[in-house]
């Protein structure tokens, strides 16, 4: 077995069922976003994998953009600050932004960025997730579109890392414990 699926205690979404979701989101975003300026916005380097996927199955004309962003302080849900690290190269004017994230955790980032963008008056902004842990949430904020439930565990993989690694498994898994402990 390769060194990086020696580490995965278990699969929790497979590359089938990734595939098939994000040939479903990508179906909805052309059809709810045609006619209008769709810029589709990339929060790296988590969501790097499924916003290659999810570009290609949009099947309307669209721009896409990146951002580098990261929370201050402890990152409870009072710290509130965002530091934007690389900002996105366009201006967000009448645009209908569409924010990529691999996954919503506690929501505290991107409840704090999007007032933010806002500020900069797009038309729209949406969030589209291909994760979400509703169970750890403390900001109030939830996804318009949204891939897979899972549950409040640690998971890699389909871009996700841990110590900037799994992020190529091609699958979202759990961590065997003793790769923590090494
Ligand atoms: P939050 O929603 O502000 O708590 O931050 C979400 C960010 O934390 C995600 O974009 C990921 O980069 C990271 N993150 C949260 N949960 C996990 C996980 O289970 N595995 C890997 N990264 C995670
Ligand atoms: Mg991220």
């Amino acid at each position: 077995m390769q060194p990086n699926h020696r580490d995965i205690e278990r699969i929790l979404v497979s590359e089938e069922q990734l595939k098939a979701k994000v040939a479903e989101l990508g179906a909805r975003i052309s059809r709810d976003y045609a006619g209008k300026d769709l810029l589709m916005v990339s929060i790296l380097k988590g969501s790097v994998v499924f916003m290659a996927d999810l570009m290609r199955a949009v099947t309307i004309p669209c721009a896409i953009d990146f951002m580098v962003v990261s929370s201050y302080g402890s990152g409870t849900a009072t710290s509130g600050l965002v530091k934007i690290i690389k900002d996105l190269d366009q201006d967000l004017s009448g645009k209908d932004l569409l924010i990529v994230e691999d996954i919503l955790d506690t929501g505290v980032t991107l409840s704090n960025l999007v007032p933010m963008l806002r500020l900069r008056n797009p038309r729209s902004v949406r969030l589209c997730t291909i994760l979400s842990k509703p169970s750890r949430r403390l900001a109030d904020i939830t996804a318009d579109y949204c891939g897979f439930e899972v549950p409040d565990e640690f998971v890699v993989g389909y871009g996700l890392d841990y110590n900037e690694r799994y992020r190529n498994l091609p699958y979202v898994g759990v961590l065997k414990p003793e790769v923590y402990s090494k």
